[in-house]
């Protein structure tokens, strides 16, 4: 890249227009040099290169900034240490190191075999490249067992997803003792640091930020699910750039909804290793002659701008590769949820009334949230029994589906599929269905016990009631919800050697229904919720449309969990609703327009009582429903850029959302606090077309009053926009719409 003298605004738009232009130059492409042995994954603005080596083992070589297509990459070689205790299986880095041959970093698969041999070592067998995918099949040095690993990448991003097929050639039945999809190996170093998301219920999405210092970081779920405490994704940048817009930056999202592990090495080599797949905790998997395990995808990309673009190739992706409806998702409809207004006390009235106002204001959809089914007044009875309750609902749902259709919505329902309580005709009649170990005690959490999906009967049950309810209703949309993590992990009905496999073998089943769910039932969109974001990751997302971020609907609070939300998942997916105030968590008051605009940074929805709302709520509430879906399009499906964090107390914070085809965007700014009579920092958007001439429109709030009605892009840019703001909890936010003059 030529050296660039002029304006920082002028050399990042020259980098764009190389870089675009090299990329259509450069269409994806998988390659292997034969002379070198080197395999290539050049796509977008990523290089990934690994080899066999003289070992015939496979080694990284290279993983970062595409290269020049005719750039050397010599034959990877073997690292015999420099001392005995350094194992050469250990300093020599390997794409996918099997425990065995004195390996003393994490490996990727560990197996037992049933004469007590617990020593493996995968050597390259052969390989196919078949357009964006590629196969490579290794086996043991000595026994019959291979593993297929699967490369396959996304030409828009570069996006690699890497997975790996284990499978059992011998002649007896042997034990998977640890598997991981993948290893990333990055370029050895000492100065990276690694950014995660940790959490609990309702304090999810907190972005941390360390130093990779010598030794490893584990990042975890033995929940059985994807956990609130960590999520399956990270990111690591070289040096640390303190912005979001420059900087190497290597991520990372594993698409697993069970039990999972990250592990996160720098070794006695400054080597950094990042290897993820089923947490090794409580595993094992046996696999009988010729059965396989196909483990989960592990995605990895590059970024040379920053974790700005890091988080937005992940958000292209997600769109564009991982959701049921890529590569074109539909917007997100505006949803009503009953449950922060009437929780169980749901009824046929009741929910009516709420319908009838939330089609005033513009809502196209109408969710009924818990409550509905079987004999639940509360969480102490009925999950499990999917029959609707004949108090609250006397003619079934239909007269409140027809009434919500009849106002111009679609229909929404609440489910927990996967949990009994054991007050429930269910449990009185399978109570062996749960997981748990004979005779040992069944810890309930919120009153309720995780059906085993590992067993046919119970994954064949759960999907028959869904199919049933789907098939009977007209019901567009499910929230599907999982309120508990496991405890007590057993299967009694398959033998001791047998029930590890439920780690795997639940969610497997999990992601079955799903998917038939889906294709019986082409029309109904499905939302991940697990208590909150519980249940939020590369997996789910391939079945579900939307999640629940947080049970956690504060407003303030929403601008932390959203933005640290947005590091890894696009706000497409983000649900956020506007709730009651003060609110039940914080007892914070905000203002109705405050609370919209938060949510309006993702994909909005209503969860307030809208039986206390006045004439002006319903007034404003109109007028700023209706800015969103002119917007809407922009920020659920744009470009995100993250102007000003809420993290560290800061006292405000911005986002902005850029559509595509950069027409349009959208500007939030929030305050948090005044301090000192300070006027609120000048906001310098980004991501817009510097020769466009951009209209600005006030959505909520003013700007200064010297700000143009028109002006470029780069005006916007570079001169930036004032906002006027003061006191507390205040928002504002602005509609920019490029015109032809
Ligand atoms: C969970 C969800 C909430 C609500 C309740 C219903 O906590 O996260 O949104 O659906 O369950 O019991």
């Amino acid at each position: 890249m030529p050296k660039c003298n002029r304006s920082h605004l002028f050399c990042a738009l020259l980098t764009l227009i190389l870089v675009a232009s090299a990329t259509a130059q450069n269409p994806a492409a998988i390659s292997f040099n034969t002379q070198t042995k080197v395999f290539r994954i050049d796509a977008a603005n990523q290089t990934y290169a690994f080899g066999i080596n003289d070992k015939n083992a496979l080694q990284p070589v290279y993983w970062g900034q595409r290269l020049g297509a005719t750039d050397p990459l010599a034959a990877p070689h073997t690292n015999d240490g420099v001392a005995s205790f350094d194992s050469s299986p250990t300093t020599t880095p390997n794409e996918y190191a099997a425990w065995g041959g004195g390996l003393f970093v994490e490996p990727a698969l560990k197996v037992s075999f049933p004469d007590g041999n617990r020593d493996l070592v995968l050597k390259y067998v052969s390989h196919s490249i078949r357009d964006n995918e590629l196969t490579i099949t290794m086996k043991d040095i000595e026994r019959d067992l291979a593993v297929d690993l699967r490369y396959s990448v996304d030409p828009a991003t570069g996006i690699v997803g890497r997975s790996a097929v284990i499978v059992n050639h011998t002649k007896s039945v042997l034990t998977i003792d640890q598997a991981a999809a993948a290893t990333w190996n990055l370029p050895r170093g000492t100065d990276y640091s690694l950014r995660y998301l940790t959490g609990r219920w309702a304090g999810e999405w907190n972005l941390q930020k360390q130093a990779i210092l010598p030794g490893s970081i584990v990042l975890e779920s033995r929940r059985g699910s994807t956990g609130h405490q960590n999520n399956p994704w990270f990111a690591i940048e070289r040096g640390d750039h303190g912005d979001e817009d420059s900087g190497e930056v290597w991520f990372g999202a594993l698409a697993w909804s069970g039990s999972w592990r990250i592990t996160i090495e720098r070794d006695q080599l400054q080597q950094i290793r990042v290897t993820g797949g089923y947490n090794s905790f409580d595993f094992a998997y046996r696999l009988q002659p010729e059965q396989k395990l196909e483990t989960p995808v592990f995605y990895g990309g590059y970024s040379h701008h920053g974790i700005g673009e890091a988080s937005r190739m992940l958000h292209r992706f997600e769109l564009a590769s991982i959701l049921p409806q890529a590569p074109k998702p539909k917007a997100r409809p505006l949803i009503y949820n009953s449950w922060e207004a009437t929780e169980f006390a749901v009824t046929e009235p009741g929910q009516e009334a709420l319908a009838e106002k939330a089609a005033s204001i513009g809502v196209e959809r109408f969710v009924m949230d818990d409550g509905w089914f079987g004999q639940r007044k509360d969480d102490h009875a009925g999950l499990g029994d999917w029959y609707v309750n004949k108090e609250k609902f006397p003619n079934g749902l239909k007269p409140l589906i027809d009434k919500v259709h009849a106002l111009g919505m679609d229909f929404g329902l609440w489910v927990e599929p996967e949990m009994v309580n054991p007050d429930s005709d269910l449990y009185r009649k399978h109570p062996d269905w749960v997981l748990n170990f004979t005779g040992r005690p069944r810890s309930e959490a919120r009153n309720q016990l995780v059906l085993n999906l590992a067993r046919k009967d119970v994954r064949d049950y759960v999907f028959s009631f869904l199919d049933d309810i789907l098939s009977h209703n007209q019901v567009a949309f499910l929230k599907w919800d999982y309120n508990r993590n496991w405890s007590e992990p057993g299967w009694p009905a398959v033998s001791p050697e047998e029930q590890k496999a439920v780690y795997v073998t639940y969610t497997k089943n999990l992601y079955g229904i799903l998917q038939e769910l889906r294709a019986k039932h082409p029309g109904v969109e499905i939302e991940s919720c697990s208590g909150g974001g519980g249940r939020v990751d590369l997996g789910i997302l391939r079945y579900t449309d939307e999640v629940w971020p947080s049970d956690n609907t504060d407003p303030f609070d929403r601008l932390r969990i959203q933005d640290g939300f947005t590091y890894a998942y696009t706000p497409g997916v983000m649900m956020a609703w506007v709730t009651d105030s003060p609110h039940w968590l914080n007892n914070r008051s905000t203002s109705l327009s405050y609370r919209f605009l938060s949510s309006m940074q993702g994909s909005l929805g209503i969860g307030a009582n809208l039986n206390k709302w006045v004439a002006e709520d319903f007034s404003t509430s109109k007028t700023l429903i209706a800015a969103y879906k002119d917007i809407r399009e922009t920020v659920q499906h744009g470009s995100l850029y993250r102007l000003v964090s809420p993290r560290e107390n800061s006292e405000v914070s911005v986002t902005e959302s850029v559509s595509i085809d950069r027409h349009q965007a959208a500007l939030f700014a929030f305050l948090h606090s005044s301090q000192m009579g300070y006027p609120f920092p000048r906001v310098f958007m980004k991501g817009l077309d510097p020769q466009q001439i951009y209209r600005i429109t006030p959505i909520s709030g003013v700007a200064a009053k010297d700000t143009p009605a028109t002006a470029s892009g780069t005006y916007w840019m570079s001169h930036g926009i004032d906002v006027e703001l003061r006191g507390d909890l205040q928002a504002a936010a602005f509609k920019f719409e490029a015109s032809a003059n």
